[in-house]
């Protein structure tokens, strides 16, 4: 029971998560009833119409509005994408980042922002890193700035232990001293709220194949649309202000687009941004808010069984430093990882041990599922931090 939504009820639409222990969200999500009828009737009207591309076109226009609503940007601040890597990358390279110029990231964040500005070496632009530890917020970049500091990237939550970083006092330092801020929330979206004004950030890249629910191959792009100045590194005609009419491409009237259309290239992949529209419904039906409480009381649960065991939790345990929903547990990967899968339990190895990530379908009986298959096998010697 939750006394935030009718889990049960939601649970019948993840029936995935009735074949096996679904502990695995932050990798990828298993498919809902809506997400998997929403590719259904794309693929229908492909195969009986031909493909009505106007009214996907027009659908999509409806999807850039709810991903905009969904972290209180507007529709001309969202940008349809291939994946979080390709938003950080359009992010990095659309930066005014040139020889001497300094980012800071964090260490051991997450490699697809990381090699996005390291890429960025080519320019003659450092990054420059600043510890991981258990709260990331203004005060720890601190002492890291200099005169050459453009630019800060960081995850919002981490992949690798589920860190919940304080990305709006980031956000409101970059403000006052004008830099940038490139956020990557992929393990945020969809369990955590996300305001992109609050955060304050120029850009905030994702992906959509964990909390949003689909399959993996499409991400979006917010773009604070006030930073006008900030061009795309490559552009295709949905790029332009007024793309020709006659479709015959000139050297004038090559004028950008006012809204994040200036950073799309190309046909985009509509099948799974129609099965996004279904996912947000989804989302929107529950809320992110009570998402994000239901996940943080099964991870509640998840460490006084953890405790009772005598089994360490890597990373952080308080609600306001932790993420609700990823949570790595002291056990070595290589040793659990197999005995885990002969059990239908999916998890993932991590840096640290074993990850388990929740979504809104996953309930205490999950967790105890997992918590039982642990203490049949046992825990041989004192868990610790691997
Ligand atoms: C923080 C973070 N960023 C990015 C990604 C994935 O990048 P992409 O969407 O490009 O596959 C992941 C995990 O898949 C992640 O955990």
């Amino acid at each position: 029971m939750s006394p935030y939504f009718d889990v049960a009820a939601i649970r019948r639409e993840f029936p995935a998560a009735a074949r096996m222990v679904y502990l695995d969200s932050g990798f990828q999500t298993p498919l809902s009833r809506p997400v998997k009828e929403a590719f259904e009737s794309f693929l229908h009207e492909g195969y009986e119409a031909a493909g009505p591309k106007s009214v996907w076109l027009e659908r999509l226009e409806m999807v850039r509005a709810k991903v905009a609503q969904l972290i209180g940007a507007s529709p001309g601040e969202i940008a349809f994408t291939k994946n979080t890597s390709e938003s950080m990358n359009i992010a990095a390279n659309a930066l005014p980042l040139g020889a001497g110029d300094t980012v800071l990231m964090i260490d051991g964040d997450h490699p697809n922002n990381v090699y996005a500005f390291l890429n960025l070496k080519r320019k003659g632009v450092r990054v420059r890193f600043i510890p991981m530890t258990d709260v990331v917020d203004a005060n720890c970049f601190l002492p890291h700035l200099d005169s050459s500091t453009r630019a800060i990237s960081m995850s919002h939550v981490t992949f690798h232990a589920g860190h919940r970083f304080d990305v709006e006092s980031v956000g409101r330092l970059c403000a006052e001293r004008k830099f940038h801020f490139v956020v990557d929330v992929m393990q945020a979206i969809g369990v955590v709220p996300i305001d992109a004004k609050k955060i304050g950030a120029t850009f905030i890249g994702s992906g959509t194949h964990k909390g949003l629910l689909v399959p993996q191959g499409l991400g979006f792009l917010y773009w604070n649309k006030s930073f006008k100045e900030l061009q795309p590194t490559y552009l295709a005609t949905a790029g332009l202000a007024r793309p020709p009419a006659d479709f015959i491409a000139r050297e004038d009237n090559m004028a950008l687009a006012p809204t994040a259309g200036r950073f799309e290239l190309g046909n985009f992949n509509l099948p799974a941004v129609q099965a996004l529209g279904a996912a947000l419904d989804l989302v929107e039906r529950i809320g992110v808010e009570n998402i994000q409480n239901h996940c943080f009381d099964l991870g509640d649960h998840l460490i006084d069984r953890l405790d009772q065991a005598g089994i360490a939790l890597v990373g952080p345990r308080e609600r306001a430093r932790r993420s609700p929903h990823i949570y790595v547990i002291g056990l070595p990967a290589h040793d659990w990882l197999d005995y885990f899968a002969a059990n239908n339990i999916r998890v993932s190895p991590e840096r640290d041990g074993i990850r388990v990530s929740l979504g809104m379908f996953n309930t205490r009986a999950d967790i105890d599922a997992l918590m039982t298959a642990i203490g049949r096998r046992g825990v041989s010697r004192p868990s610790r931090a691997a």
